[in-house]
This record gives C-alpha cells, sequence and structure tokens, in this order.
C-alpha cells in the first residue's frame, strides 16, 4: 500500500485497517456500484461538480438512487479530508486523492433492488501520490491487449462502476508487456480507451480521440482536453480510430484525472512519431496547468 488512507464509511470515519462492508453488500457480493475518482490542488478538489454529475449519470445507469445532494457530498469529503490531515492547503503540502463510491448496499442474495433500503456510501482520502516525473519528461509506452472493451450493450463503459474485472484483466495483459497502460478496442476493433484513461492521437496537428458511441468512459479530463482543443485554436474530432492511427501517429497521449496528460511514445514496444514527447502534448500540458490554476487557485 503506498500510503495510509481515511475512510468515510456510512457515517463513520476511521483509518484504512478498520473500514469495514458487510460482505452482504451487493457492491461486494454483484459489483453493484459506481464511483468517481478525483484529486485536488492545493487542497481543493478539482472539478468536483463534473464529478459528482458522472456519479449520478452512472448511479441512473444502473437504476441506483443517489439519496443525497452535492452539498452531502462535499460535507462529507471535506470532512474525511480534513480527517486525514489533506484540508486547509499549506505551502509545500500534499495534494490529496479521493475515491467517492456508492454501491447498492447490503441486502438478501438477490438480484431485485428491492432488497437493499440504503446504499453504502463511501469516501477514501489519501495523499496523492502522483507518477514519476520521467513519465511526463519521456513519455511511456502502452500495449494493446487483446481484452476487448466490453460492448456498450452488454455493460455499458458509460457507467462508471465498481465491476472493474473488464479493466483489470486487461492492464494484467498490459502489466506482462510492460505497458504503462493498456490500450483497448471495442468489439469492432475500434479503439476504444485504456483500462483506465482515455486516448487521443495527433496526426498532421490534429487531436483525435474516439467517439463516445466507440464505448468508452466519458472521461472529465478527455473533455477537458476537448475544450482546451477548442480554445487553444488546435484542430480536433472525435472519430473512430484503428490500430494504424495509432502506430501512425505524430504523437499520442493519455488522459485521466489522477494522471492528468502523459505522453505515449511507444506501443507495444514500437517507437511512434519522433519517439519523444510532442508539441501538441506540451501545449495541451501548459493549458492544463491553467485550468488548474484558474479552478483551485492558491488561497491561504
Ligand atoms: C476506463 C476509464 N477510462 C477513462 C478514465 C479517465 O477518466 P477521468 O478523466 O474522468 O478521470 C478512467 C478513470 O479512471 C477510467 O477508469
Amino acid at each position: 500500500m503506498a500510503m495510509a488512507a481515511t475512510v468515510y464509511v456510512n457515517g463513520q470515519i476511521s483509518s484504512e485497517r478498520d473500514a469495514v462492508v458487510s460482505v452482504f453488500d451487493h457492491g461486494f457480493l454483484y459489483g453493484e456500484g459506481v464511483y468517481e475518482v478525483c484529486r485536488t490542488y492545493h487542497g481543493q478538489p478539482f472539478l468536483l461538480d463534473r464529478h459528482l454529475t458522472r456519479l449520478r449519470a452512472s448511479a441512473g445507469l444502473i437504476a441506483l438512487p443517489v439519496p443525497y445532494d452535492d452539498t452531502i457530498f462535499l460535507d462529507r469529503i471535506a470532512e474525511t479530508m480534513s480527517a486525514a490531515g489533506l484540508l486547509p492547503w499549506k505551502p509545500g503540502g500534499q495534494d490529496a486523492y479521493i475515491r467517492v463510491l456508492l454501491t447498492r448496499g447490503v441486502g438478501e442474495l438477490t438480484y431485485d433492488p428491492a432488497a437493499c433500503k440504503t446504499p453504502t456510501l463511501v469516501i477514501i482520502a489519501r495523499p496523492h501520490v502522483a507518477p514519476p516525473a520521467r513519465v511526463y519528461e519521456e513519455g511511456v509506452n502502452v500495449a494493446i491487449v487483446p481484452i476487448q472493451r466490453n460492448a456498450p450493450e452488454a455493460l455499458n463503459p458509460l457507467i462508471k462502476s465498481n465491476n472493474l474485472l473488464n479493466n483489470a484483466l486487461a492492464m494484467q495483459r498490459a502489466l506482462a508487456q510492460s505497458g504503462f497502460e493498456a490500450v483497448m478496442r471495442n468489439h469492432l476493433g475500434e479503439l476504444a480507451e485504456c483500462s483506465q484513461s482515455n486516448l487521443f492521437v495527433v496526426r498532421d496537428g490534429q487531436v483525435l480521440t474516439p467517439p463516445l458511441r466507440a464505448g468508452l468512459l466519458a472521461g472529465i479530463t478527455r473533455q477537458l482536453a476537448l475544450e482546451m482543443c477548442r480554445k487553444e485554436r488546435i484542430p480536433f474530432e472525435e472519430r473512430s480510430l484503428h490500430d494504424e492511427e495509432l502506430f501512425g501517429a505524430d504523437e499520442a497521449f493519455l488522459t485521466s484525472s489522477t494522471r492528468e496528460i502523459v505522453p505515449i511514445v511507444r506501443v507495444d514496444g514500437r517507437e511512434i512519431g519522433t519517439g519523444r514527447p510532442g508539441a501538441v502534448v506540451a501545449r495541451l500540458r501548459q493549458a492544463f496547468l491553467a485550468a488548474i490554476a484558474r479552478h483551485c487557485p492558491v488561497t491561504t
């Protein structure tokens, strides 16, 4: 385990050792739950409103009522962060990793949602551990894996679900191939996304990413990257992509809340572009830092 976490479970805050959920929770039994991961900059959660909106959307897609409004979530998150000693911002202080999980709750051994009266709310707060600097400076190798991304008609990747077996199996393959991430295709053979991040390529100065209909999570950093392209007047398009377009890209990168924007410089060990992080990724990275400064200003 990286660093000690502080955990909120249904009204109780405890250390990671003492944080427990019933084995009869349908989140544990059936993977019936949804979650969000966001991080703080200078003690302030980044784009938390968007994360909470997506949490509600995910919950809606599994017919899980959310009995809390945003203020309740904000209060519980702040409480958990305080207990973890991660608030307020201090010079040189650690940024926080925040994971919010909402599961169906405890109930009889049946798929009938009526069996679970109260959802389980869990919030995990711990110091954020950033990837090593070389990840951003040198870029990473990713592996295209044979595990297909769930088909939307089977298990919609728009649901940010606690049931992460598809993602875990893909990442196991990538780890075996020294991949920083696993690139997954959909059932049509189109590129979809990575096991825990979204995928972009840059070709002839244009930023390209698979459309949501390819079957992928509507990443908040993905959306932000597209907004930054618009602002920076970098041409972009959401369109179906194939292996060749990744191998033949000038640049490529992946996005996620915890990893931000990571340059991809090799795919299955084969160099793409110059083999070094490129100019478009660098511009987007700058724009990203500006967005952080805008949304999470340093306040003392
Ligand atoms: C499958 C998948 N795709 C994409 C992402 C990136 O999403 P976001 O930018 O909202 O963190 C994640 C994040 O965990 C993910 O699990």
